[in-house]
């Protein structure tokens, strides 16, 4: 069915659109006096600006740091359970950490951040659930984000996360990334993860 919504400018803002489709919606819902038909088909060849007309896999690898000592920790743990455990069940660490294209946090160009929290989801074993977002602050993902949820075993060699979503260039974003230990200094607890993002976007 057409609507007076596909007759929009293409290039009006996702702001002044939702501040329209508002508007009409309001219009519409009194005639009809349906308050259960609040949303509106559109044609999903002229979103996103044309380009939902071909999806594209993206490959990303970056490096993730978690720094947990020093002045200057990126990642701190938040709550602790009262029991322990020998796994640290309960324990829930939030996160700022960098994203970096090498391994050497002082020499490579930092390209996102990691920020979320992870806990110790596991009784038995160092098994965390992650809920993290890669906000991206170079090139052309600049301002992009991948959103990220799943398990993580960390002694496992490749770990397996899911992407649940994205925003700006990862708009409806899915995906997995593989997740393996760089290095990890035993002394301090500092450890750089290497994050491959496989991630199917518009
Ligand atoms: C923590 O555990 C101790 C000892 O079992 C107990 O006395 C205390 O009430 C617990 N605190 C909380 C906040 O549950
Ligand atoms: C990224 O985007 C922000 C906000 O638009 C801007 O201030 C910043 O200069 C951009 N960074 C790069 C490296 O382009």
């Amino acid at each position: 069915m057409a609507t007076p919504t596909t007759a929009l400018p293409l290039l009006a803002t996702t702001t002044t659109l939702l501040l329209l489709l508002s508007i009409l919606n309001n219009v519409q819902s009194k005639p009809s006096n349906n308050d259960d038909d609040f949303g509106t088909s559109l044609d999903p060849s002229k979103a996103l600006g044309g380009r939902m007309k071909r999806e594209k896999l993206s490959h990303l690898r970056l490096y993730w740091h978690d720094v947990v000592s020093g002045p200057n920790p990126t990642a701190v743990m938040v709550t602790s359970p009262n029991r322990t455990s020998a796994s640290g069940f309960g324990t829930v660490i939030m996160i700022d950490d960098a994203l970096t294209l090498g391994p050497d946090l002082k020499r490579s160009k930092v390209v996102g951040r990691a920020q979320g929290l992870y806990a110790v989801a596991s009784q038995t074993e160092v098994g965390l659930i992650m809920a993290m977002n890669f906000a991206f602050i170079e090139g052309k993902y600049n301002g992009s984000s991948i959103s990220i949820m799943g398990r993580n075993r960390v002694f496992t060699k490749v770990r397996e996360m899911p992407i649940v979503g994205g925003s700006g260039l990862f708009r409806f974003a899915r995906g997995y990334v593989q997740a393996s230990t760089h290095t990890v200094n035993l002394k301090t607890g500092d450890a750089v993860v290497e994050y491959n993002v496989y991630v199917l976007h518009y």
